[in-house]
């Protein structure tokens, strides 16, 4: 199994704060974002793990992170020219995937549940994983239907409240390079993640797996959830002193 963490984009959301610094550089709690990522993939036992940042950033990122050998894993720079989507910036991975798995995560996502066991233990085409939302308007979010099989991913459908968002957690065998190769850039130019599933959810060849979070999971994209992230962080590091 390989690990992406996905930390290109523009942070546009979080400007100020992301004029002069990369989003996934900033503190949450006592850590740089990105660290947060990388632990949970070292976690699952994930040795060799590529970072995608835009051009400017790549050098702040290995001054961080350097070779991974402080956090015992061996990691790999790569380079996302134009915030082009987040499948755009997964598809700069496919030589370094091989014929292996992948465990990507965006970088601006955090949680607290374990995916541990669904690393080590996956054996499909694409795993997903769920957690309830109060702005499902702002997400990707699940569609089921009455036996909760998902049967869709809405990329932002308007006026959705209450939803399951599908969080920025995904695991694939190394077919998701293929199948990026199929979609087309969405309403807002970019090739979207849930352009991706949906190909994997719709096709009866592919074996879809998915989970929902019990505890707690933020992205940290805006001024308020970067705050909240930082709540939950604080609670975190305030419960084990
Ligand atoms: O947070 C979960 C949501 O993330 C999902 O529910 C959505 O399906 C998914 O599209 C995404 O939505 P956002 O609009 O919030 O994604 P955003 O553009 O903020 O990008 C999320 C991360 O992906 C960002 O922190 C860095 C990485 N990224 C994004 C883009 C557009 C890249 O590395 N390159 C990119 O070009």
């Amino acid at each position: 199994m390989k690990g992406i963490i996905l930390a290109g984009g523009s942070g546009t959301r979080l400007h100020p704060l992301t004029v002069a610094v990369n989003k996934h550089l900033l503190p949450v709690g006592a850590k740089p974002m990105v660290l947060r990522c990388l632990e949970k993939l070292i976690g699952g036992d994930i040795e060799e793990i590529a970072i995608v940042t835009n051009p400017e950033y790549v050098s702040n990122f290995s001054a961080l992170l350097k070779s991974g050998k402080k956090y015992n894993c061996d990691i790999t720079y790569k380079v996302q020219d134009e915030p082009g989507g987040i499948a755009q910036a997964l598809s700069l991975c496919e030589n370094f995937v091989g014929g292996d798995n992948c465990t990507v995560l965006l970088g601006d996502n955090m949680f607290d549940d374990s995916i541990k066991d669904d690393i080590i233990n996956f054996n499909g085409d694409c795993k997903l994983f769920f957690k309830h939302v109060p702005d499902g308007f702002r997400y990707g979010v699940g569609v089921f239907d009455e036996e909760n099989r998902l049967i869709e991913i809405k990329e932002k459908p308007k006026n959705i409240t209450d939803a399951y968002c599908a969080i920025g957690a995904y695991i694939y065998n190394n077919s998701v390079f293929e199948n990026i190769k199929k979609i087309e850039p969405s309403y807002r130019g970019e090739l979207e993640i849930s352009s991706v599933n949906n190909i994997y959810i719709k096709s009866e060849e592919y074996k879809v797996d998915y989970k929902f979070l019990e505890s707690w999971w933020t992205d940290a994209g805006t001024i308020e959830s970067y705050e909240r992230a930082n709540l939950y962080a604080y609670d975190e590091y305030s419960s084990t002193i």
